[in-house]
């Protein structure tokens, strides 16, 4: 796995140059978490998502956590030093305080709206690790606490024209099986004329709604659904 080293910087483009609209995503996510919250995000990448939550409410504590070292440097960067920042897996996090909500946004969970319905998407490549990580932040949310994450249409080829010339283009494999949990290939580059500047390959996991619901409800967390703008959904940690 390649936890992004040597790419981080150009998906840091990617991620600021239209990939994500993070001001809508920070100003909805407030909706659903309320101000004032002690707030976790998963996977916090270059820290885009977790600025502009900061900046729509100063009064939030932040802490991200993310297993790329490349991300978190240029995250440090971008971030106040009042946001905490923890280099961990979440299937191992251990951060000794509990949170109102833990939020991923296109980091270590989201929810994909395919026509066969809503999947889990997964970072993670076993499903032990998946089942630990959900634990983890049940373990670190208040009773009551949200779980709350993004929501996406299938991934699929295209490409993207970034700022400076910069273009991005992503091709995904087939699903690996027709079984509950299977994984998609995704093979992207970024290119400026013609010229091929860096490129790499995820694997992405995914679970079907014969399968999830299940995973989250043994981690202890009930599902309240989507939201109005169904750009979210949102489970809660059961009392
Ligand atoms: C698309 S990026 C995150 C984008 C970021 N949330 C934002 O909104 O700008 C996904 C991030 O999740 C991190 N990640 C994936 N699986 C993880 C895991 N098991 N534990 C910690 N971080 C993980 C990756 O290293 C990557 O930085």
């Amino acid at each position: 796995m390649s936890h992004y080293a040597g790419i981080a910087g150009y998906y840091d483009q990617l991620m600021d140059g239209g990939y994500y609209d993070h001001r809508a995503m920070s100003q909805n996510l407030l909706a659903v978490v309320g101000t004032g919250k002690k707030i976790l995000e998963l996977g916090v990448g270059t820290g885009l998502t977790a600025r502009a939550l900061s900046e729509a409410d100063p009064s939030a504590a932040f802490t991200g956590i993310d297993f790329s070292p490349a991300m978190l440097e240029i995250a440090r960067d971008r971030l106040p030093d009042n946001i905490r920042l923890v280099e961990c897996d979440v299937a191992e996090m251990d951060l000794g305080i509990q949170f109102d909500a833990a939020v991923s946004t296109g980091g270590t969970w989201v929810i994909i709206r395919s026509e066969a319905g809503l999947m889990l998407g997964t970072h993670l490549y076993h499903a032990e690790k998946d089942r630990a990580g959900l634990h983890r932040v049940a373990e670190h949310l208040v009773p009551g606490g949200l779980l709350v994450l993004s929501v996406h249409p299938p991934h699929e080829d295209h490409s993207l024209q970034l700022p400076n010339g910069l273009v991005y283009s992503q091709e995904l494999g087939k699903p690996s099986t027709d079984d509950a949990h299977f994984f998609i290939e995704k093979k992207y580059r970024f290119t400026r004329d013609q010229e091929h500047l860096a490129e790499d390959r995820v694997v992405l996991g995914f679970y079907r709604d014969t399968l999830y619901p299940e995973m989250l409800a043994d981690a202890g967390f009930k599902p309240l659904g989507l939201t109005n703008n169904e750009d979210f959904f949102v489970f809660k940690k059961v009392d």
